[in-house]
C-alpha cells in the first residue's frame, strides 16, 4: 500500500518508520508545508515531497491511505483542513490526537468519513499493547466478574502553557480512550483541576467517572511529573477479581478476590516500552485496511476520538461550573 505522510514533525517521522517496518505499506508521498520538513522525511523513504494536499492528490499516486500528523492549537487545531481535503478525495486517514480541539470539527470530520464510507483511525496508541489485550481478554470472558470500578493516572512533565485547557485537552484523549476501551461510554463527570507551582494553566486534574454500563471510575492527570512517576497505570475492579496495567504494557498482574495468589506477566508479546505503541497501531490500522474491514468496525475510530473529546469537553464544564455533568451524545 502507497501511503501518505502529512506533517512532517517528529510524529510524522514516527509514523513513516512504523509503515516502513510493515510488509505491506510504503511510504510513498510526504506533505509539508515547510518544503525542508517534506525533502528530509521524503528522502529518508525514497519518497516524493509536496508542499500541499492538492499537489499530491494529483501527482500521480495511488494513495491507499495517509496520516494526518499536524499539530496547531492545543496540538489538534491544524488536522481539521487537511484531513477533510484527504477525505473528499476518498482517502482513508489515520489521523493523529487530539482529533480536534474543536467538537464541531471533530463531528465534521467524522461525518464525512461516515458519509463516504471511508475508514477513519487516531492513533490512540495507548491501548495498542499486548498487555492491554491480555487485560481486555479477562474482562470480556468475565474473568473479573461484573466490572465495578476503573481507575486510571497519566501524568509526564509538559511545560508547555499554550492555553488553559492544553493538559486535559491534549493528552487526556489517551487516557480517556483506555478507560472507554475497558469501561465503554461514560455517562457522567465530575471534574477538579488545580494549577501546579508557577504555572498558569490547569496543569493537574482528578475527575471522577460514571459509565453508561454502570462501572464508576477515576482519572489523575497532570503535566507536572515525569521522572520517577512513571507514564500511566490502570486498573479495573470486579465482583470476582481485579487487573493491574503498569506503564501500558510493562506488567500486568492479575489479582484474585478469593486468595492471595496472583498471576504477573512482564512484557507480554515481547513489548518493552511504550514507544513501541506506534509500530502496533499504525500496524493494526495497515492490516485493517489491508482486510478491508468495514468503517464503523476501524479500532480506535474517528468516532471512539470524538467520544474522548466529548467526554474532555464535559470535563471542563463540570469544573466551569461546579456541576455533574452530562456527556453532550452525538
Ligand atoms: N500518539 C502519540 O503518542 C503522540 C505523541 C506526541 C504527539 N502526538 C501528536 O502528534 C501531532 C504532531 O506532533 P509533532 O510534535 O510531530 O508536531 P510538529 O509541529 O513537530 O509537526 C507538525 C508538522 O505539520 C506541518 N503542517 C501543519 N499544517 C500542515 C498542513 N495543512 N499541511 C501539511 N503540513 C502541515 C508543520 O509544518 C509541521 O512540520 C500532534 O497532534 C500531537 O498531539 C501524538
Amino acid at each position: 500500500m502507497n501511503i501518505g505522510i502529512v506533517g512532517a514533525g517528529g510524529i510524522g517521522t514516527r509514523h513513516a518508520q512504523a509503515y516502513a517496518k510493515h510488509p505491506k505499506s510504503d511510504v510513498a508521498a510526504v506533505c509539508d508545508v515547510d518544503a525542508e520538513r517534506a525533502a528530509r522525511l521524503a528522502d529518508a523513504h525514497g519518497a516524493r515531497a509536496f508542499t500541499s494536499i492538492a499537489d499530491m492528490l494529483s501527482g500521480g499516486i495511488d494513495l491507499a491511505a495517509c496520516s494526518v500528523c499536524t499539530k496547531g492549537e492545543e496540538n489538534g487545531g491544524d488536522h481539521y483542513a487537511p484531513t477533510m481535503e484527504l477525505l473528499e478525495a476518498g482517502i482513508p486517514v489515520l489521523g493523529e490526537k487530539p482529533i480536534s480541539n474543536r467538537i464541531d470539527e471533530g463531528r465534521k470530520m467524522v461525518e464525512l468519513a461516515a458519509s463516504k464510507g471511508l475508514p477513519y483511525g487516531i492513533n490512540l496508541n495507548h491501548r495498542f499493547t499486548p498487555a492491554a489485550e491480555r487485560a481486555k481478554d479477562w474482562v470480556e470472558s468475565g474473568r473479573l466478574g461484573t466490572l465495578h470500578m476503573i481507575g486510571m493516572t497519566m501524568w509526564i512533565d509538559n511545560p508547555v502553557e499554550t492555553s488553559p485547557w492544553f493538559h486535559i485537552r491534549a493528552l487526556h484523549p489517551h487516557s480517556i480512550d483506555v478507560m472507554r476501551y475497558f469501561a465503554g461510554d461514560v455517562r457522567r463527570v465530575a471534574a477538579f483541576f488545580m494549577k501546579g507551582e508557577g504555572r498558569a494553566i490547569w496543569s493537574n486534574a482528578k475527575i471522577v467517572f460514571e459509565f453508561a454500563g454502570g462501572m464508576i471510575g477515576s482519572l489523575t492527570g497532570s503535566y507536572d511529573a515525569g521522572g520517577g512517576f512513571g507514564l500511566e497505570t490502570c486498573d479495573v475492579t470486579g465482583s470476582k477479581g481485579r487487573f493491574l496495567l503498569e506503564e501500558a504494557c510493562q506488567r500486568l498482574t492479575f489479582h484474585t478476590r478469593e486468595s492471595r495468589e496472583a498471576e504477573t506477566f512482564h512484557f507480554l508479546g515481547g513489548m518493552l516500552g511504550f514507544n513501541e505503541t506506534f509500530d502496533s497501531r499504525i500496524g493494526r490500522w495497515v492490516d485493517q485496511l489491508d482486510q478491508g474491514v468495514p468503517p464503523e468496525r476501524i479500532d480506535a475510530s474517528g468516532m471512539d476520538a470524538l467520544q474522548a473529546q466529548l467526554v474532555i469537553e464535559a470535563c471542563v464544564r463540570s469544573f466551569e461550573r461546579s456541576e455533574v455533568v452530562e456527556v453532550a451524545s452525538l
